[in-house]
């Protein structure tokens, strides 16, 4: 495949103002050619006729020489997923190119990908070596292609978030050479990037259950999902979240973050209610919460209500919900009416204070998963299908909800033992540690791209805010640039500002 021989191919879209080649297969050795596949947005200014570049085409601050490349991965619930088209519900082009940056989305496989025979082809860490794949494919055509190659921003939300993440750590990492050689990557391009824009990202995977508990452990009931109807966990599962709470105190401590600002240590107490990360993280929320309710206050949102009705509870919050549909799950955003009136959140017009954690999570967001959200009780969740293998399509893959169920096996025999049972041989399964290895930033924070943001919505409780925050941490102690922020009540999306993402990037690419 060679882009330059799909000169005749780019179309003109007068709506979108923008060149379009759509649907191209970015690996000649696809095992799942309906999704490995990328389109090309690029601003109509960079091209003087289907295919044909103008290197004095400008728009917004950058021209066709000097464009970034926003590369935007659909991974989502850790599924296959095609390349988004322009104007559906996953659409993002548009902020992009009216700032002047070539905008492509991407699909990629995913855990229940087949090939052609019907084998499992691309479980962890397909979908990243997909995206590394496509990256390498476009650097490969770079003189067909307007924008700079030399400046591309990854960008993904949820399961895409964690791939966004891993495309910035992991950039030209040997460890993917062979995945990448047999995927019919160019093996003598780059698959660095420049920054990463990640978004509410499901990762850390081995942690996160343990996170999970540690923040949602007042909350004994969990909301619907398409993997779990709403319901009261049961004593096993109390027990369980208590021994993983506690767990997670001893891992964040383990990891030895600092606060970039003023260089303190940050730790969690025992009990996880008060120490240096517990204030750091409610400060990350307040500064969330004021900063949303400055906004508010000045009108300087698309919010219909303010301050006082905001208070009042007279308002209808956007939220996010998954449905199970016959093609797959459907994410929408839906409003509902906000009943709470905030009695756990005091604001003086400069600074919110906020009661504490769990008055947040019994008021305002509740647990949405049952303990354990993400390796589960019945080996059926999306991470237990993205960590098995070709040979056995779900595995427990968490030592962290190994070693806590086998505390409980006297008090709960049943369950318990069950539990442990399953989880045998976890620990000493040298592939699936790679696998685990292999799809977690948390192991390359150190390397890669220089620049990271991450956003995550402060009503988003499909993972711990904690995932994002020692994300954020880990990047920032090995000395990368990293913005973070926790979103006012968005819910599980690209929770953001208007215009600040492509504000970051062009900052970056000045
Ligand atoms: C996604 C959401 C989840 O809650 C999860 O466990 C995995 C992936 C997603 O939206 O991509």
């Amino acid at each position: 495949m060679k882009l330059v021989d799909c000169q005749e191919q780019w179309q003109l879209n007068r709506q979108y103002g923008c060149w379009c080649l759509e649907d191209i297969v970015y690996t000649e050795k696809a095992t799942t050619p309906s999704v490995q596949r990328l389109s090309i947005y690029v601003p109509e200014p960079y091209m003087t006729s289907s295919g044909v570049i103008d290197p004095d085409g400008k728009m917004g601050r950058f021209n066709a020489r000097t464009a970034p490349v926003v590369f935007e991965n659909n991974s989502a619930g850790y599924r296959e997923m095609p390349n988004v088209p322009l104007g559906d519900h996953r659409d993002e082009s548009a902020k992009y190119l009216a700032r002047g940056m070539v905008y492509v989305t991407c699909g990629c496989r995913g855990r229940e990908s087949v090939d052609p025979d019907g084998r499992l082809c691309a479980k962890a860490p397909g979908t990243l070596v997909d995206l590394k794949t496509a990256i390498r494919f476009l650097r490969h055509n770079a003189e067909a292609l307007p924008g700079d190659c030399s400046k591309m921003i990854s960008v993904g939300w949820s399961a895409g978030g964690a791939m966004s993440a891993l495309v910035g750590v992991t950039g030209d990492n040997p460890l993917y050479d062979p995945y990448l050689q047999e995927n019919g990557a160019y093996m003598d391009e780059s698959d660095a990037v420049l920054a990463a824009q990640i978004y509410c990202p499901i990762t850390d995977l081995e942690h996160a259950d343990a996170a999970y508990e540690w923040q949602y452990r007042a909350d004994t009931e969990n909301e619907g999902t398409p993997f779990n109807p709403a319901g009261t966990m049961t004593a096993f599962q109390q027990a369980l979240s208590e021994k993983l709470a506690s767990r997670y105190i001893d891992y964040f401590n383990s990891l030895g973050l600092r606060d970039p600002a003023t260089g303190e240590r940050l730790s969690l107490d025992p009990g996880g209610r008060s120490g240096s990360g517990y204030n750091y993280l409610m400060k990350q929320l307040e500064a969330s919460a004021s900063d949303y309710l400055r906004r508010l206050a000045e009108g300087a949102l698309e919010d219909d209500f303010g301050v006082e009705d905001y208070f009042a509870g007279n308002y209808a919050r956007p939220t996010h919900r998954a449905r199970r549909t016959p093609e797959g799950f459907l994410h929408e955003i839906i409003h509902v009416p906000g009943k709470d009136k905030h009695a756990w959140l005091r604001w003086d017009g400069k600074q919110a204070r906020i009661d504490g954690l769990d008055a947040y999570v019994l008021n305002h967001r509740r647990r949405m998963k049952p303990c354990t959200a993400f390796d589960a009780l019945d080996c059926h969740s999306p991470e237990n299908q993205e960590l098995g293998s070709p040979e056995r399509d779900c595995m427990h893959f968490s030592p962290d909800v190994a070693k806590a169920a086998s505390t409980l096996r006297e008090q709960f025999p049943k369950e318990a033992g069950a539990l442990s049972e399953a989880c045998e041989g976890l620990e000493n399964d040298e592939a699936l540690a790679l696998r685990r290895r292999l799809i977690n930033p948390m192991n390359f924070v150190g390397q890669g791209a220089a620049h990271y943001r991450i956003r995550t919505g402060a009503c988003d409780a499909d993972t711990s805010f904690m995932v994002s925050l020692v994300l954020a941490l880990a990047l920032a102690n090995a000395g990368k640039d990293v913005d973070y922020a926790l979103v006012w009540d968005r819910p599980h999306c690209e929770a953001d500002c208007p215009g600040e993402v492509c504000d970051w990037i062009e900052k970056l690419c000045k």
